[in-house]
């Protein structure tokens, strides 16, 4: 029984608490959070215990296991800790919305031996999963194309603006991440990138994006296409189309259930699709805690790792070069 201090109650640390209650080989030991409403909330739900500081749910010796799933600026500050501590960590992305943090974070624990693994939960969703393989054995033939789009139901409201970073490093972050998960060992060398606001008064306000488009080209030369929204009237669109010289496979959204209506008005209508990430990606939560736990009892290494973590916030920083430059840039990950 891996015993997890969980650091955040907030709406991601939430599900969190409950995915790892629900886990027969990992419970929530300690909860963390600087609401302490929110913190017994998630107590008196898993029967934790309330820590009154970072290091008293860090370094206690009834904890195993750090989950960071606090706001992102805590996130640096934490693992950390936990590394000093000598416990596995498990840290939501973004890493930071500084690369020089993380690259100071990355010197620190560089030869400290302590597992961490980045939330891009994403990889894990059985459906995206098949795009990667079928794109890495062959089954598809060589890949050309590789198209992945990504919009929210609706957009957040103005104080989760102003704390995000901008929608390449909070939202986009997941598709540059996604895109280089389905590559593989063929890295990312060019970006451009375009942003409006056509959605959202309260990203107008804050001068964020709500509307993107980016292509990307590999070193082998797949061209990647990702196009996000803020807002899309039909619910949470997830899609990953992945295109070769053999064929081409698709991983689609999902609906609410497979019923499909026809009338005189329309035909093949189906339920909304699965509303947001919380519903859209649970299977895909639940196999990246089922991972972490794994990596902690098998000693194995991280499926996703620091080191992909700051790749993404690099092609997320390149993509705001492309927006400000309106040139194609290249990327650096050294
Ligand atoms: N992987 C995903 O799909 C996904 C989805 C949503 C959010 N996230 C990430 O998870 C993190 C949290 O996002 P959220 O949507 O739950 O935000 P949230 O605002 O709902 O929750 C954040 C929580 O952190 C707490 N907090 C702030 N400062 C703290 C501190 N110093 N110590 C302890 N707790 C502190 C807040 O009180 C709050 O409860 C962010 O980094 C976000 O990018 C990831």
């Amino acid at each position: 029984m891996i015993k997890i201090a969980l650091m955040g109650a907030g709406r991601i640390g939430k599900m969190h608490a409950s995915m790892i209650d629900a886990n027969p080989n990992c419970r929530v030991q300690y909860i963390y959070d600087i609401n302490l409403e929110f913190a017994k909330e998630i107590a008196g739900q898993t029967g934790a215990k309330v820590a009154t500081s970072p290091e008293d749910a860090i370094n206690s010796n009834d904890v195993d296991a750090i989950f960071i799933a606090s706001a992102t600026p805590t996130h640096v500050e934490f693992i950390t800790l936990a590394v000093k501590a000598q416990k596995p960590v498990f840290c939501e992305k973004p890493i930071d919305l500084n690369i020089e943090k993380v690259d100071e974070c990355r010197n620190f624990i560089k030869d400290k031996n302590v597992p961490i693994q980045i939330g891009f939960n994403r990889r894990f969703d059985n459906s995206h999963a098949k795009v990667k393989v079928a794109s890495q054995n062959n089954e598809i033939g060589k890949l050309e194309l590789l198209i992945i789009t990504s919009r929210d139901p609706a957009p957040p409201g103005i104080d989760y603006l102003k704390a995000a970073g901008g929608f390449f490093r909070d939202t986009t972050i997941h598709d540059f991440d996604l895109s280089r998960f389905i590559l593989g060992n063929d890295p990312i060398e060019k970006i451009s990138a375009f942003g409006e606001q056509l959605v959202s008064e309260d990203s107008k306000k804050v001068g964020d994006h709500d509307t993107a488009m980016l292509v990307m080209r590999s070193k082998a030369g797949v061209l990647i296409h990702i196009n996000n929204s803020r807002r899309a009237v039909y619910g949470y669109d997830q899609r990953v189309e992945a295109f070769g010289s053999k064929g081409m496979i698709i991983s689609n959204n999902q609906t609410q259930s497979s019923v499909e209506r026809f009338s005189e008005e329309s035909t093949f209508s189906k339920d909304p699709v699965q509303f947001f990430f919380i519903e859209r990606y649970e299977q895909a939560y639940k196999t990246q805690l089922e991972e972490f736990v794994a990596m902690i009892n098998n000693n194995t290494e991280p499926k996703v790792s620091f080191e992909d973590g700051r790749r993404a916030l690099i092609l997320a920083n390149a993509a705001y070069e492309s927006l400000n430059s309106g040139k194609v840039v290249d990327i650096n990950f050294e």
